[in-house]
């Protein structure tokens, strides 16, 4: 029977799968050939004060280029979003003891990054409209510790940057933004990555361009992006011959990026305008139909601003649609296939991820040995609470309400996102079938 559900045995709205979000492509191999033709270093840092130390040609051109796309001073890049997260803790001078507010609702290196450097997270709650740190509940957390706030554009939703500024003026705060999920994301009519003290990008396999592993930092500030590089680059070698003056936090690592992903980072970059724009057109179809039907609503999209839909949130209200939020996602996810790159797992799922500070590294406290360093740095640390409860808005969101969704990815268009409406109006149509 046509209206029988697929979680009943019926046949699914589809069946061939969704296509791979395959973007690497002949641009990025034609390059890569001329790389290595031309014979020069597969990577062009030195861990020494010379013409090395900032790295190789490409990188440095990529670097540049990030830049003019997001119309600041400096990209800094890293072999990974994390690696730059961490060195954006360190460049802003988080010491032992020093507490950083941030998102739960994120990737946990988000908060991982602020335990580098021995700093205490403190969690803040989201708002329940964009997923993003609330400025007000920031505000409630801000103590004569806090040194930073570190919040992320979740999902691929700027942050509240406006709100975090006038805190962070205020009580002479870093911020710090996770753009990992939000390249080209609009903030009140300019690009994300320029209002933040650092704003973090990622180029993992996952994200909206990738070189496999990848990540960079734009600043306009200059004390940040020398300490940035720094940190990026052994700075511990540099720093009697650059002579600088405050060493603190300048040791450093190879966090350093390749000049081959540099080449395709280029590339890919060059992509990027399209690949956002064709995501967005499946993410609006989907927004518009899908909250169509009773209970489930579309993600709210603040004014002048521009989601990217790294992933694409929806919020169901199930005494509206009639059906639980799980049993009812269950359901659609058996109407549809996976896609040709993703072998195991759906492209739909309820929740996005626990809030951070349920994770045993924040509830048992146990992060540098065994002895609750950093959080045993004293009494006010240990005391940070992470108890169940203290972000209620995270917590009954994660819980209840949203699902995410990957069908947008390009090259999938509005051809595949017709399967996917039609899936939902099967499952809501034949709701009564689900016991
Ligand atoms: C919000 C957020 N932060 C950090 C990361 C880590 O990025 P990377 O894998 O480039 O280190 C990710 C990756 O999924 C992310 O989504």
């Amino acid at each position: 029977m046509k209206n029988t559900l697929a979680i009943n045995g019926g046949q699914p709205v589809r069946k061939n799968l969704f296509p791979g979000h395959y973007i690497i492509g002949e641009e990025e191999k034609k390059a890569i050939i001329n790389f290595i033709d031309s014979k020069e270093d597969l990577s062009g840092f030195l861990g020494g004060w010379n013409d090395k130390f900032l790295g190789g040609k490409n990188v440095r051109k990529f670097e540049d280029n990030w830049s003019e796309f997001i119309n600041c001073k400096y990209t800094v890049s890293f072999n990974s979003n994390t690696s730059g997260l961490v060195s954006a803790i360190g460049a802003a001078g988080i010491e032992p003891g020093d507490e950083v507010i941030v998102t739960p609702y994120t990737m946990s290196a988000t908060a991982t990054a602020i335990i580098a450097y021995q700093g205490i997270p403190v969690f803040a709650d989201i708002d329940e409209k964009s997923f993003c740190l609330n400025p007000i509940e920031v505000e409630k957390k801000i103590s004569t510790r806090t040194k930073a706030i570190m919040t992320t554009g979740i999902f691929g939703h700027p942050s509240h940057m406006d709100g975090l500024l006038k805190l962070a003026k205020k009580h002479n705060l870093v911020v710090i933004e996770d753009a990992a999920q939000a390249p080209g994301a609009i903030y009140k009519n300019s690009k994300i990555g320029s209002k933040a003290d650092m704003t973090v990008f990622s180029l993992n396999v996952h994200k909206h361009i990738h070189t496999g592993e990848g990540g960079m930092v734009t600043t306009n500030n200059d004390d940040f992006a020398n300490r940035l590089r720094l940190i990026r680059n052994h700075g511990e070698a540099v720093l009697e011959s650059k002579q600088q003056a405050d060493i603190s936090n300048c040791f450093g690592f190879n966090l350093r990026l390749t000049e081959i992903q540099a080449v395709m980072a280029i590339e890919q970059l060059k992509k990027l305008p399209q690949l956002l724009k064709d995501r967005i057109e499946n993410a609006n179809f989907l927004s518009e139909k899908l909250s169509q039907i009773p209970g489930i609503e579309k993600a709210n999209v603040q004014k002048d601003c521009q989601h990217v839909y790294y992933v694409q949130p929806f919020k169901i209200k199930s005494e509206d649609l009639g059906i639980g939020r799980d049993k009812f996602i269950e359901a659609v996810s058996k109407e549809l296939p996976t896609a040709e790159d993703r072998k195991h797992g759906h492209l739909i799922s309820i929740g996005f991820c626990t809030p951070l500070y349920l994770l045993p590294l924040f509830q048992k406290k146990i992060a540098f040995g065994k002895n609750h360093w950093p959080f045993s740095y004293d009494k006010q640390s240990m005391s940070i609470d992470y108890s169940i409860g203290i972000c209620p808005i995270t917590e009954y969101i994660e819980k209840n309400e949203i699902f995410i969704n990957d069908f947008i990815r390009p090259p999938a268009n509005l051809k595949d996102m017709k399967d996917v409406v039609n899936a939902f109006e099967k499952v809501y149509d034949n709701k009564k079938q689900i016991s």
